[in-house]
């Protein structure tokens, strides 16, 4: 052939085809170099000594959410430990590379209860952490004066430390998706992978209304109502004694609500005590007006089973009980004295506080028969009726070697109802007869439970 002796040709042809060859590599290079990239930064997070998530919830949704940072993070390829936090020591913190926190705040501005002990015992003093590489979900209620206090407490402390922030605190009120989303975006970008999959609202399931009595008619409180919820489609629920509902009212069903269960399967409906919210203006709540006044009987409601690991008996049901609760919070220990009749368990003290005892003494009548059955010691307060102790928490300094006796047998304390009215005080009159010391550790041993709003 003529050109293939003619070498100024030759040197234009395999410059053509070189510059053909780099210009159909260069794509096919990029994206190599690209997957190289990733599946190294996959590798060494992987092979970093330990990635943890750290969660602490009161009510779970920090909780459900730490277990949802795990499993993203596995699709990753990277194991990580899922932990309360008060679980977690100085030295687990000096020896992380990556810690993830996902903490919520309750009282006012405070650790959720079992995260007290790490507040009182880590961060009140210095602990060097530079190699410590982290990040904070902050969940919390802008409608609280203190909102997401503890998880910008928590930020703040770790950054006196000497931590990293992998990327600046991400704060969810009032469970907003868009906070969420963006928490999985960031996590899906330090774990290096993009095909974290859509984290799902949760999934509201049809209820039916089959019964509502009002259980306090002439009370000067507001209505209570007694409250019964059966599964639409027929198909057995599972919960256990100390779970929640939410309940997603028509009017604001991205904002559920929560209400303690006042039953047990056994009783094959959902049993609810729910107190008719009020304003000052004469309207009423949007999800307790729903469930009192709006709905129907028959009609259907949209709500969720929630797990409530910290108020379930768990561990604790072989051990014996001091309930003590106001108002509606009765619903959530009505479900444990319910548990404990139905395995014969009787070593239960219960102390109640309401109003008046001919109008609030909600579900009165059993709780005398559980209690002459042997089943129950009952304690009440009527704050309106002018003799004896007020409230409940003026009944424990009266029963203070009772008391003190209960828990050196072993007994486990529950407290449900108001946090502001009630929990409080109790805490305070614990701390008062059981000692501060008592108390911490009775609250690490998870023998101190509260749901309390
Ligand atoms: C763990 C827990 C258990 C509870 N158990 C019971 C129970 O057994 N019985 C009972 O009667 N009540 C219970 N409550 C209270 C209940 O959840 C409602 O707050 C109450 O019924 C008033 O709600 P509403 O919609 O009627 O009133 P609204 O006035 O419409 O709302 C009440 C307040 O909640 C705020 N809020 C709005 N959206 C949300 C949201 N998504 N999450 C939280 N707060 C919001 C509003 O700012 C308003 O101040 C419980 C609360 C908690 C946290
Ligand atoms: C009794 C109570 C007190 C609360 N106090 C605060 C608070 O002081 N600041 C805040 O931002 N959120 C507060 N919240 C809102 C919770 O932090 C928020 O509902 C969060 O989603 C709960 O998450 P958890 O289920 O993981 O505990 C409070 C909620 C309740 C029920």
């Amino acid at each position: 052939m003529i050109w293939t002796n003619d070498p100024t040709r030759l040197m234009l042809v395999a410059g053509f085809g070189l510059s053909y060859a780099l210009v159909c590599l260069a794509p096919y290079l990029r994206t190599r170099r690209k997957r190289i990239a990733a599946q190294r930064a996959r590798a060494e997070a992987a092979a970093s000594p330990g990635w943890i998530i750290a969660y602490a919830s009161q009510t779970g949704n920090a909780e459900e959410l730490a277990a949802q940072t795990q499993a993203t993070l596995k699709l990753a390829g990277i194991p990580a430990q899922l932990s309360e936090l008060s679980e977690l020591g100085a030295e687990d913190l000096q020896n992380a590379e990556r810690v993830l926190f996902l903490v919520s705040t309750y009282g006012e501005g405070d650790a959720p209860d079992a995260a007290a002990a790490f507040a009182g015992r880590l961060m009140t003093r210095q602990l060097p952490l530079p190699q410590l590489h982290y990040a904070v979900l902050a969940l919390g209620d802008s409608a609280y004066t203190h909102y997401c206090g503890f998880g910008r407490a928590l930020d703040q402390w770790l950054q006196e430390q000497g931590g990293q922030s992998l990327f600046p605190r991400i704060e969810v009120n009032r469970s907003a998706a868009e906070a969420i989303a963006q928490w999985r975006q960031q996590l899906s970008h330090v774990a290096g992978t993009s095909d974290a999959p859509d984290w799902s609202a949760p999934a509201f399931d049809n209820w039916r209304l089959v019964e509502r009595v009002q259980l306090n008619p002439g009370s000067a409180g507001a209505p209570v109502y007694h409250l019964e919820l059966a599964p639409q489609d027929g198909a057995p629920a599972d919960w256990q004694s100390g779970d929640l509902v939410q309940v997603a009212a028509p009017a604001d069903p991205s904002r559920p609500r929560e209400y303690s269960i006042a039953s047990i399967p056994a009783d094959g409906r959902v049993h609810l005590l729910v107190r008719l919210h009020g304003h000052d203006d004469g309207s009423h709540g949007v999800a307790s007006g729903w469930l009192t006044r709006q709905a129907r009987i028959g009609q259907t409601i949209q709500l969720r089973l929630r797990p409530h690991r910290r108020f379930r008996l768990e561990d604790n049901a072989r051990r014996p009980l001091i309930l003590i609760g106001n108002g509606s919070g009765i619903a959530g220990l009505r479900g444990h004295l319910k548990a404990r009749a139905l395995a014969g368990q009787g070593r239960n003290w219960l102390l109640f506080g309401e109003r008046n005892a001919a109008y609030d003494y909600h579900y009165g009548a059993e709780l005398d028969a559980w209690q002459q059955a042997g089943l129950l010691d009952l304690e009440l307060a009527w704050s309106r009726d002018g003799a004896g102790a007020r409230y409940v928490q003026d009944l424990l300094p009266q029963r203070a070697e009772k008391l003190c006796a209960w828990i050196e047998e072993g007994a486990a304390i529950y407290v449900c109802g108001s946090l502001d009215g009630m929990a409080a005080g109790v805490n305070l009159a614990l701390e008062a007869t059981l000692g501060a010391e008592t108390l911490a550790s009775l609250i690490a041993e998870h023998r101190y439970q509260r749901d309390v709003y």
